[in-house]
């Protein structure tokens, strides 16, 4: 088991949402956390909340991943504050439900950008410390939508599915350079992310929806256990299991009923 306790955690994407619960949970375990996000007031707010509740130390760095270079700026202003990173949550991530077309090419970029560009950076360098170490842990947040395509939310799936590829291939590239890799998929999970996406929860949809902190202890739980990919909660498990047995172009229907 890779207890946390102790070790310094840096979390992008942990002012909302299952980073934010990924902060609670290492904090209330004794890790030392590094919050990353844009918005800094409500970064500030939970570090000092988690730093006094926990005795913990709880560094801020308000950062927009959206931006090229962005992931090098974070890696170095880590470097100029002394810190070392044990362990690596890549978290921060966006999506936009619509027609591929209607969508600006800028917009398609900023998807990219944040959920490939900069996690494939930020993996690359903080990956390099620990295998100088010989040691660390890393967890990638991809998606449900990691394992199909999905007609409307095209940009999204193909880069969640660049985030499960990319996990499991260095899960295996790493193993023997004491360095773990975890891809967490989580579905449906109550957070800002399904307004700012556009999709609607209701009927159905809203009695499969996880919390944020479910999904993040189910991430935390895999990681600690140097599992690879983990798909939280049953319905999900089940689903994938399912989606794996159907032709590619059925996917494509059910993961676009899936979202709509
Ligand atoms: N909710 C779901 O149903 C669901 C399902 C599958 C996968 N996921 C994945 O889970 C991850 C977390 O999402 P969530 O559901 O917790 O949504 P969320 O509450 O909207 O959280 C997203 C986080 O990413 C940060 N972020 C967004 N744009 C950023 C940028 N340009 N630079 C730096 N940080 C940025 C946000 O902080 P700021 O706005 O302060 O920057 C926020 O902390 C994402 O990768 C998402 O794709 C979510």
């Amino acid at each position: 088991m890779n207890e946390q306790a102790g070790k310094t955690v840096l979390i992008t994407g942990a002012s909302s949402g299952i980073g934010k619960s990924f902060a609670q949970l290492l904090a209330a375990e004794g890790a030392n956390l590094i919050l990353v996000a844009r918005r800094e007031e409500r970064l500030k707010e939970i570090a000092s909340e988690l730093a006094t509740a926990y005795s913990i130390s709880v560094e801020v760095i308000a950062k927009d991943l959206g931006q090229a270079g962005s992931a090098q700026a974070l890696y170095d202003e880590v470097q100029r504050r002394g810190l070392s990173v044990d362990t690596l949550i890549n978290n921060a991530g966006i999506g936009k439900q619509g027609d591929y077309l209607d969508e600006s090419l800028e917009s398609h970029h900023q998807v990219m950008q944040l959920n490939v560009i900069s996690l494939n950076d930020l993996t690359y360098l903080f990956a390099q410390d620990m295998v100088a170490k010989g040691s660390g842990n890393i967890l990638l947040v991809a998606s449900i939508a990691s394992f199909m395509p999905i007609p409307k939310f095209a940009t999204y799936a193909a880069t969640k599915a660049y985030v499960l590829t990319l996990g499991e291939s260095l899960a295996a590239e790493l193993k023997d350079k004491g360095v773990t890799v975890t891809t967490l998929c989580p579905g449906g999970t109550l957070t800002e992310f399904m307004e700012n996406s556009g999709q609607q929860i209701d009927g159905l949809r809203n009695l499969a929806m996880m919390s944020s902190d479910q999904v993040a202890q189910e991430g935390l739980t895999a990681l600690q256990k140097g599992k690879r990919v983990i798909v939280p909660g049953w319905l999900y498990k089940f689903s994938i299991a399912g989606l794996r047995l159907v032709p590619r172009r059925l996917q494509a229907v059910f993961g676009q009923m899936a979202t709509d």
